[in-house]
């Protein structure tokens, strides 16, 4: 088990061996901070729980890109799952190595492919004809050749938020299953494209394994089939999307949801990938914020605080639920029931709503369970610099990204000549 790095000692909250309320003084507010130890063991538990067989775990790095937490992963042996060619920058950055990269992605573009041609990546998962088509032609031109899977949609129901379920019909993601036949034998044929595997991702934030064996029994289904064609494929990605405890919800470990898909693939000769984001390092994050003023708008409460949903977004986008906790826990002052809504002149500007603290305007709060779709989601809306972020190991604290100033704000921008601003 993964235990929880973000405990109370005598009342007040700690990351790892140090004091939040240490952390906060130190790095100001809002402040990511993020558990090493957290991260390490819930990357282990998944390469645990898969080494029965042959198989790379991909940290999906859109949710959570920071070079500092891609660098503990990759000194682990991690891979990555990248969308972008900014991702496979960071990756490389980091220390990933260019054979654990595999690229995602609906509408790849011609300057990333090229740039994970060039850098000889593991695999392009292709989620279309055209972009098979694109692939074959830049491989060519720059006289590569190109690994591939097919992303293939095998029309699920993950059973979570629609914004984040990918594996149903009419989500634009992967190629059809009765389409990704015909696909395989278009690549075969292509004189810059090696056929390497399958590729599946049905939604992300899932709370059963029974979505992930139905995709798996259907993409099985079609791996025999290609057989059947003289097609050998050489893995089976599985995508991402195995969900995290937010409140109440009680997802499968990943030793559970691992147990469950290999015994679907038991005799297979097939290296095993699989693409978790958040089931890393969800839990092993936490945003501070501090209370700017308490207010009351009727007999409604409002605790104001110093993060927005330009920091956050997951509360205003998603209706997500996320666990909020004092950072010390206090008995001198009055419990009320409040909306937590930060600086932004929107009215989906909050954190949570209808919570019970016990607080006064000055303190210190958390936003639990931040570790993943959290900075990355970051904007500087209301030209709001994006919050630092920190990584604790025992009792030391790296800070491994700056708060954003003025100066990054406007970097890039410029007035337009001839004018006189004084
Ligand atoms: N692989 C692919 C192709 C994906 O699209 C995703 C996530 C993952 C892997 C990783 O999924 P995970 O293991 O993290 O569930 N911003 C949303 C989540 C969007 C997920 C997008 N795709 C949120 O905050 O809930």
């Amino acid at each position: 088990m993964n235990a929880d790095a973000f405990v109370y000692r005598d009342n007040q909250l700690f990351a790892e061996d140090i004091a939040v309320s240490t952390l906060a003084e130190r790095f100001g507010t809002p402040t990511y901070v993020y558990s090493r130890r957290m991260l390490e063991s819930a990357y282990c538990a998944f390469d645990d729980a898969f080494s029965a067989v042959d198989h790379l775990v991909c940290f999906a790095v859109k949710a959570n890109s920071n070079i500092g937490v891609l660098n503990l992963l990759a000194r682990l042996g991690s891979g990555f799952d990248i969308v972008s060619g900014g991702e496979l920058k960071r990756v490389l950055k980091a220390g990933g190595s260019p054979d654990k990269i595999v690229f995602s992605g609906v509408a790849k573009s011609v300057a990333d492919i090229r740039l994970a041609l060039e850098t000889n990546i593991l695999c392009f998962n292709v989620e279309s004809g055209a972009e098979l088509e694109r692939i074959q032609q830049i491989a060519a031109a720059c006289n590569r050749t190109a690994r591939i899977s097919f992303r293939v949609n095998p029309d699920v129901d993950a059973q979570t938020h629609p914004y984040i379920s990918t594996g149903l019909r009419e989500n634009k993601f992967g190629v059809a299953f009765e389409d990704a036949l015909a696909l395989y034998q278009r690549a075969a044929a292509m004189t810059h494209i090696e056929i390497h595997g399958i590729d599946c991702h049905i939604g992300s934030q899932l709370t059963s394994v029974s979505p992930f064996v139905d995709a798996l029994q259907r993409v099985l289904g079609l791996v025999d089939a290609l057989r059947a064609t003289g097609i050998e494929l050489k893995h089976i990605d599985i995508g991402g999307g195995l969900g995290v405890r937010y409140r109440d919800e009680i997802p499968p470990t990943p030793a559970e949801y691992a147990h469950q898909l290999l015994a679907q693939l038991a005799s297979r000769n097939l290296k095993v990938l699989c693409e978790p984001g958040r089931a890393i390092s969800a839990n092993a994050g936490i945003m501070i914020t501090r209370v700017e003023y308490l207010k009351d708008n009727g007999d409604r409460h409002f605790a104001l605080v110093d993060a927005g949903m330009n920091d956050q977004i997951r509360p205003s986008l998603y209706g997500a639920w996320m666990k909020l906790e004092p950072v010390s826990v206090r008995s001198d002052v009055g419990t009320a029931v409040y909306d937590v809504v930060g600086p932004v002149c929107e009215t989906g500007d909050f954190l949570g709503k209808e919570r019970e603290l016990t607080i006064a305007a000055g303190d210190l709060l958390v936003l639990r369970d931040a570790g993943a779709y959290g900075f990355v989601m970051a904007s500087n809306y209301n030209s709001r610099g994006r919050p630092a972020e920190v990584i604790v190991d025992g009792d030391m604290a790296h800070l491994v990204r700056q708060r954003e100033g003025f100066d990054d704000l406007i970097r890039g921008e410029q007035l337009l000549p001839g004018h006189d601003h004084g």
